[in-house]
């Protein structure tokens, strides 16, 4: 797209904006394309954005630039007059994928086999599907984002009870840790593993069951690239996001969601020299943001799901208000899903 053909997607798209007021709000996630926050509403991490939609007691119109998974919760969350739309429907997120419901079921009743239902409760990642945060909802369960999991965590051992967690084994154990629960209480299910191979070996110790799914942008930092960093840039800070894997977390300086990186590096002195381990598209935009600091990628690694959202598929679905791209959740879905995002929002407000 040349600069010009983008300036006049962007009038068209500020011309809509303003036709419709408050009627019409676009979020954009930290990971989305640079042009796309410049005409974005509001801008922040999976749950500020779950949070927000469940807010927006003015808009008709809601749309998402992010993933599926973060459409579909601003849908379960918004009020029956609201219209969610995703600017691309193939924006998906192969993690959420990794945990479909027959397969979460299976391992429920394989589990719940040896840890009676009422002493385990699940929680899922807010990268999910639909369903599995409607199978969580039903079993006494909830969400968790990145920003929260720890409260999440400590909420459900509050209850004196183990954990299923679904689908990221990384943000799990690295939760884990940050609550001193050893990897020797913790128990890795995955679901292409033979049923005569699955058996919990030790399950009354067992604290916490983690679904074998992974980030493929946060699994591709390695410790090679944080040594590079720690020899070529000294006096760096590393801040990793929680979905890299363990020995990239103990070997970085921080670890945190979207918002604490995005705010790290806002407080951050004039001059700082701050490498980050996440979507390459949030850390070329701080770069370019604060300019007075060094903003470097621990390595390039770029989420092809969230770059689909682009200016063009922007501006047509603006065009088409209330008509295209539409996320719509079942009843029989949205019921159960809802309640497991109300307890994640409810445990946060009590907590803060
Ligand atoms: P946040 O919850 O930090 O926004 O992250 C969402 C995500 O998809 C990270 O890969
Ligand atoms: Fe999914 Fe990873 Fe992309 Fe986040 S960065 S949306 S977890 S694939």
């Amino acid at each position: 797209m040349t600069v010009e053909n983008e300036q006049q997607i962007i009038e068209t798209i500020n011309d809509i904006k303003k036709q419709n007021g408050d009627k019409l709000v676009i979020l954009g996630h930290y990971y989305q394309r640079r042009e796309i926050l410049t005409v974005a509403d509001y801008m922040g991490d999976s749950f500020e954005l779950a949070r927000r939609a469940a807010s927006l007691d003015d808009a008709k119109y809601i749309i998402f630039c992010g993933v599926h998974f973060m459409a579909e919760s601003a849908s379960i969350l918004s009020k029956p007059y609201q219209i969610v739309q995703l600017p691309d429907l193939d924006a998906g997120c192969p993690m959420a994928d990794m945990a479909r419901l027959p397969e979460v079921e299976k391992a429920w009743n394989t589990i719940t086999e040896f840890i009676p239902s009422s002493q385990i409760v699940p929680i899922t990642y807010m990268n999910s599907i639909a369903s599995i945060k409607a199978f969580c909802g039903r079993h006494g369960g909830a969400v968790c984002t990145s920003s929260n999991a720890n409260i999440l965590f400590k909420w459900a051992r509050q209850q004196g009870k183990k954990i299923f967690f679904l689908p990221d084994e990384h943000l799990g154990r690295n939760t884990a840790h940050n609550l001193n629960i050893p990897e020797d209480k913790m128990f890795v299910w995955d679901p292409l593993m033979p049923d005569d191979k699955r058996i919990i070996a030790n399950i009354d110790a067992v604290e916490l069951i983690l679904w074998k799914g992974h980030c493929h942008v946060h699994t591709f930092f390695n410790v090679e690239h944080v040594n590079y960093i720690r020899k070529n840039f000294p006096s760096a800070v590393i801040i990793a996001h929680p979905e890299c894997t363990r020995d990239v977390i103990q070997q970085v300086d921080y670890s945190g969601s979207t918002s604490f990186i995005e705010r790290y590096v806002k407080e951050a002195p004039s001059g700082s020299v701050i490498a980050i381990a996440t979507e390459i598209n949030m850390v070329d935009r701080l770069a370019r943001q604060y300019a007075d600091k060094q903003i470097i990628p621990v390595a390039r690694s770029l989420c092809p799901n969230m770059f689909k959202i682009n200016l063009p598929k922007l501006k047509t679905t603006l065009e088409q208000l209330g008509r295209y791209n539409i996320i719509e959740v079942p009843q029989s879905v949205r019921q159960d899903a809802h309640r497991a995002l109300s307890a994640m929002l409810s445990v946060v407000q009590s907590a803060q």
